[in-house]
C-alpha cells in the first residue's frame, strides 16, 4: 500500500484523534497511524473506566514543565468549556465528582466514540495495527523548508506534508505506550528531557513496610508535603506502600531520596487538642481518641509502630509526649524507597523540550511541518482531568496550523 495525505498523525490516542478530527473537518486529508489494535486504549482505562475528561478549574499552575508558561496559549484557546460544549453536543452524560473533576456518568467509551465520530465527520482514515519502521523527511525541490514526511510501516508507505506526533508517554506499556515520540524528536535534532513516572504510587521498604501491609486497603484524608508542594486529599495504604490521590499528586514533585511530610489530621493541631482533652476526658485511652479521629485499626497499628503503650491514657501524657505525638501525627516523616514506575503510572514527566516548539502551534522550530501534541511534550498535569485537557488543547493548537 502507498498513500499520500496532507496530514499524518502518529498515535490514535486522546490528542491524536482530537487533532485528526479537527484537521479533517477543516477539509484536510488526514490519516492516523497506530500500532495498537484499538484506538484510545488509555481513554477507555481512564478515570476508573469513566474518563475524567477535564476539570472546571484548568489553570496553568496545575501543570509541571521546565517552561511553566508554555501551556498557557493552548489552554486559553481551547478551554475546558470548549470540550464540555463538544461533550454536550454529543449528549454524553457527565457529572462533577469533586474539586471540579468531570467524569462520564456511564462509560469512558462515550468519549472515545465521540472522538471517533468526530474523525468520521472529518473523513479521517485510521490505520491500526500498523508498526512504524522508519520516518524520514525529503525536501521538496524549490520548496524551501517544506518537504514530505515518509513513513515506512508494516502496512506500506505513507507520506504527508505535515506529521503530527501524538504517541503519548511510556506509562503502562501494556496499553501500547512507548517512548517512540522521544526517539523521533531526537531523530530530528530536538532536545528531550528524560521521562520519569508520575502520578504513581510509592513503594516503601523500610521499617514502615509492615505497617503499610497491615493497613493495606485503609485510607484517610491527609495533607502531604514535599518540595514546598502540598496536597490535601485521600491517602491509601497498599501492600507495597502508599497510593491514593494525595500520594499520586505529590509523586510528580518527589525526587528519589526525599522524605514526605504527612499530616494525618490536617484539621487538628494534635498537641494543642491533647492538652485540651487531658482536662476534659483524662481517662480516655490515647488509642480510643485516635481511633475516633481515624479508624480503630489505623490507630492501633500506628501507635504500635510508633512504640506508644497500648493502654496509655490522655492523663498520663506529659508535655514532651504530647508535643512528640503532635509532631508524629501532624508531621509524619515517610521516606519512600521508590515508585511503582511505568507499570502503573498515569503519566510521565519530561518529554520533548518546549523550547523546541512553538507554544501557539506545537510545530517544531527546527523542522517545519513536524508537530508534537499531548503527553509526549514536557507538559504534565495534576491528577483530575488536567492531562486530557492538555491533550485536547494542544491538539487544537496544532490543528489550526496544519
Ligand atoms: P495517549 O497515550 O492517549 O495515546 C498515544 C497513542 O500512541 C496510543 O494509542 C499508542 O498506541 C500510540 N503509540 C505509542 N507508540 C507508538 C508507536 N511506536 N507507533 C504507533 N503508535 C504508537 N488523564 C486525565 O486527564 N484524566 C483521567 O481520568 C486519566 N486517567 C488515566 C488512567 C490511566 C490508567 C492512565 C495510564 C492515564 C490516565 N490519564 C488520565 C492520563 C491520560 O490518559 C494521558 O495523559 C493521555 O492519554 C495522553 O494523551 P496522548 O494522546 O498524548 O497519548
Amino acid at each position: 500500500m502507498q498513500s499520500h495525505s496532507q496530514v499524518l498523525v502518529i498515535g490514535a490516542g486522546a490528542a491524536g484523534l482530537m487533532c485528526a478530527a479537527m484537521a479533517g473537518q477543516q477539509g484536510l486529508s488526514v490519516r492516523v497511524v497506530d500500532h495498537a489494535n484499538k484506538a484510545g486504549k488509555k481513554i477507555l482505562m481512564s478515570g476508573g473506566g469513566r474518563c475524567n475528561f477535564t476539570n472546571y478549574y484548568i489553570e496553568p499552575n496545575r501543570y509541571l514543565s521546565r517552561n511553566p508558561h508554555f501551556c498557557k496559549s493552548a489552554l486559553s484557546r481551547y478551554t475546558q468549556w470548549d470540550f464540555i460544549g463538544l461533550v454536550d453536543r454529543y449528549g454524553v452524560a457527565w457529572h462533577e465528582k469533586k474539586d471540579g473533576q468531570l467524569f462520564c456518568d456511564n462509560k469512558a467509551s462515550d468519549i472515545l466514540n465521540m472522538l471517533l465520530d468526530e474523525c468520521t465527520a472529518g473523513s479521517v482514515d485510521i490505520s491500526l495495527e500498523t508498526a512504524i519502521e522508519s520516518v524520514s523527511f525529503i525536501h521538496k525541490e524549490n520548496g524551501g523548508d517544506r518537504g514530505v514526511f515518509i513513513l515506512e510501516t508494516s502496512k506500506g508507505r505513507f507520506s504527508a506534508d505535515s506529521l503530527v506526533i501524538a504517541t503519548g508517554g511510556p506509562s503502562i506499556p501494556t496499553l501500547g505506550a512507548t517512548g517512540f515520540g522521544y526517539q523521533l524528536a531526537r531523530q530530528f535534532g530536538l532536545n528531550v528531557f528524560d521521562p520519569v513516572a508520575a502520578l504513581v504510587p510509592f513503594t516503601i521498604t523500610d521499617h514502615l513496610s509492615g505497617l503499610c501491609k497491615t493497613l493495606s486497603g485503609n485510607s484517610c484524608r491527609v495533607r502531604v508535603t514535599c518540595d514546598k508542594q502540598s496536597f490535601l486529599d485521600d491517602m491509601l495504604f497498599t501492600h507495597r506502600g502508599m497510593s491514593g490521590p494525595a500520594m499520586l499528586q505529590i509523586s510528580s514533585y518527589w525526587q528519589p531520596g526525599q522524605t514526605l511530610t504527612i499530616d494525618l489530621l490536617p484539621e487538628l493541631d494534635v498537641a494543642e487538642e491533647l492538652r485540651r482533652l487531658q482536662h476534659q476526658s483524662p481517662k480516655q485511652l490515647l488509642r480510643t481518641w485516635l481511633g475516633q479521629q481515624l479508624t480503630q485499626k489505623f490507630a492501633e497499628c500506628w501507635l504500635t509502630q510508633m512504640e506508644w503503650p497500648a493502654d496509655i491514657t490522655l492523663a498520663a501524657l506529659n508535655g514532651e509526649q504530647m508535643d512528640r505525638l503532635g509532631a508524629q501525627l501532624n508531621q509524619w516523616q515517610v521516606k519512600p524507597s521508590g515508585t511503582e514506575g511505568y507499570r502503573t503510572a498515569e503519566v510521565a514527566l519530561g518529554g520533548v523540550d518546549t523550547d523546541e516548539l512553538s507554544s501557539r502551534t506545537m510545530e517544531a522550530k527546527k523542522q517545519p511541518g513536524l508537530y508534537f501534541i499531548g503527553e509526549v511534550i514536557d507538559v504534565t498535569g495534576h491528577l483530575g482531568g488536567f492531562n486530557f485537557q492538555w491533550a485536547w488543547s494542544s491538539a487544537y493548537a496544532a490543528s489550526g496550523h496544519l
